[in-house]
């Protein structure tokens, strides 16, 4: 057995991370794979060190995040779960086209405490490269769950990572996460209050470090990929004195690199940027700027209780510093960023009209508690199919959000393009998408290789729990 074979073939979640520091050196990395990527996970509630503090989490594997999963274009997924929680769990990976049925990224399963499930799916050997990643998705529990931890990056590898340039820049996984603790290191309970507006730790770490530093070579370049794996907190990014050149969205690589001098993250979003060491010497914040998204709007009801959004502060608060971009000598040849990276295919033109989906909140039904969070006016009933499809149509959706928060919307399954007011695609797949507070947006997706029930939600894991989440069944 060759090298490449037996590190794909190691058991467990070391075996990805030790994949991953090989996989540099390969040339063929850039083959579509028919490996096997075999996981283990166990979640369970441990002491860990998050930040420097004591902290009562869930984790994956005694680590938050979770461990890095790694995969190419064609492999096969076994990842064996094992619930050690004292409630129901299971798997969702965010992203991923691969089947919604059966043992693969089926949300509807859930593995009670003291159980195991293995997972199993192979990627299409189409599936674009990209950052995606792996969380929870037990309805009731989600944002529970992921804000004691349980979050982890699933990279797919393709051309793009075997290109020589991007092979040799240092590459870092942030994954965004914020935490409520109490001095004692016990994870805080939100309120119903604090769930209806989204919950918010005030301890934000990247990949479980407080302000961590990323070196950087001076006319070199790193590679941010940052995932938003807080259950509601918005970041709104932006590195003092370098731009940042976006290269991928959620769900792959755009045309050309996009420069921006900041980008606002929502729940579940990821972004893959590249950084230039373009000034001298010195150290340079990666900020979070204050964003306000909203609140639940009913001020004379909650008075004085805080209810705008806290995410990157509300209004009139202060920048925090995520990170910090520390130079460290100087790089020994440099290059500059390629003007082509990826070909994105628009979607064709769907033949008729649009659906509609409107979020807001209204009176819930059947779950004796008044207001609840829903889409097109119902909460989520699992049993029930709200939206039915045919497979391998496209449809354009339009998503309208009458409340005065903001609720980012997600799809599972299959990808999606944003229109933009003239109905021209953007050149770009997401799957998470910002629905600003009174705002509408319109979308393009197909339903392409998989059949089954999947879900749309908001991404404000506290909403979806409350209802704010549909089915989708495509035949
Ligand atoms: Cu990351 Cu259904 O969600
Ligand atoms: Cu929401």
């Amino acid at each position: 057995m060759d090298r490449r074979r037996f590190l794909r073939k190691s058991v467990g979640a070391s075996a990805a991370l030790l994949l991953r520091s090989q996989l540099t050196g390969q040339q063929d990395v850039s083959l579509a794979g028919s490996g096997l990527v075999d996981v283990s996970l166990t979640a369970v509630s441990t002491w860990l060190s998050v930040a420097s503090r004591k902290a009562l989490l869930y984790s994956y594997n005694g680590q938050v995040p979770g461990p890095l999963i790694e995969a190419r274009a064609g492999d096969t997924v076994r990842l064996r779960l094992k619930n050690e929680l004292p409630e129901p769990t299971n798997l969702h990976y965010h992203g991923l086209h691969v089947p919604p049925t059966g043992n693969a990224d089926n949300s509807f399963l859930e593995i009670p405490p003291r159980e195991s499930l293995t997972y199993e799916f192979t990627l299409p050997a189409t599936h674009p490269p990209g950052t995606f990643w792996y969380h929870p998705h037990v309805h009731g529990l989600v944002a529970r769950q992921v804000s004691r931890g349980l979050a982890g990056v699933f990279v797919v590898r393709g051309e793009l990572d075997a290109t020589p340039e991007i092979r040799d820049t240092p590459e870092h996984f942030l994954v965004l996460q914020d935490f409520d603790l109490y001095a004692d290191g016990l994870v805080r309970e939100p309120s119903l209050m604090e769930r209806m507006q989204g919950r918010e730790g005030p301890l934000v770490t990247l990949s479980g470090q407080r302000n961590p530093r990323i070196s950087i070579q001076q006319g070199g370049w790193v590679r941010l990929r940052i995932v938003n794996a807080s259950s509601s907190r918005f970041y709104r990014l932006r590195l003092e004195e370098h731009p940042l050149h976006l290269i991928a969205t959620d769900g792959g690589i755009v045309p050309s690199p996009i420069g921006v001098e900041e980008i606002l993250l929502v729940p579940g979003e990821r972004i893959d940027l590249l950084v230039q060491g373009q000034r001298g010497e010195g150290d340079y914040r990666l900020l979070n700027l204050p964003y306000n998204r909203g609140g639940i709007g009913m001020m004379g009801m909650m008075g004085g209780m805080g209810m705008m959004g806290r995410s990157g502060s509300a209004a009139g608060g202060s920048a925090e510093v995520l990170a910090t971009l520390s130079y460290q000598g100087r790089a020994d040849r440099t290059w500059s960023l390629p003007a082509r990276l990826a070909t994105v295919e628009p979607l064709p033109q769907p033949p008729s009209s649009f659906r509609s989906f409107a979020l807001g909140m209204g009176m819930g039904m059947g779950m004796g508690r008044g207001m609840t969070f829903v889409i097109n006016g119902r909460g989520f009933d699992p049993n029930r199919i709200d939206t039915q499809t045919r497979l391998n149509t496209v449809e354009d959706w339009e998503i309208l959000n009458s409340h005065s928060m903001d609720h980012p919307f997600h799809v599972h399954t299959n990808a999606f393009q944003v229109l933009d007011n003239n109905g021209v695609p953007e050149q770009a797949w997401r799957d998470t998408l910002l629905v600003r507070a009174g705002g509408r947006v319109r979308l393009r997706i197909q339903f392409k290789d998989y059949s089954g029930t999947t879900v749309y939600h908001c991404h404000m894991l506290d909403h979806s729990d409350l209802g704010m989440m549909a089915t989708l069944q495509i035949a």
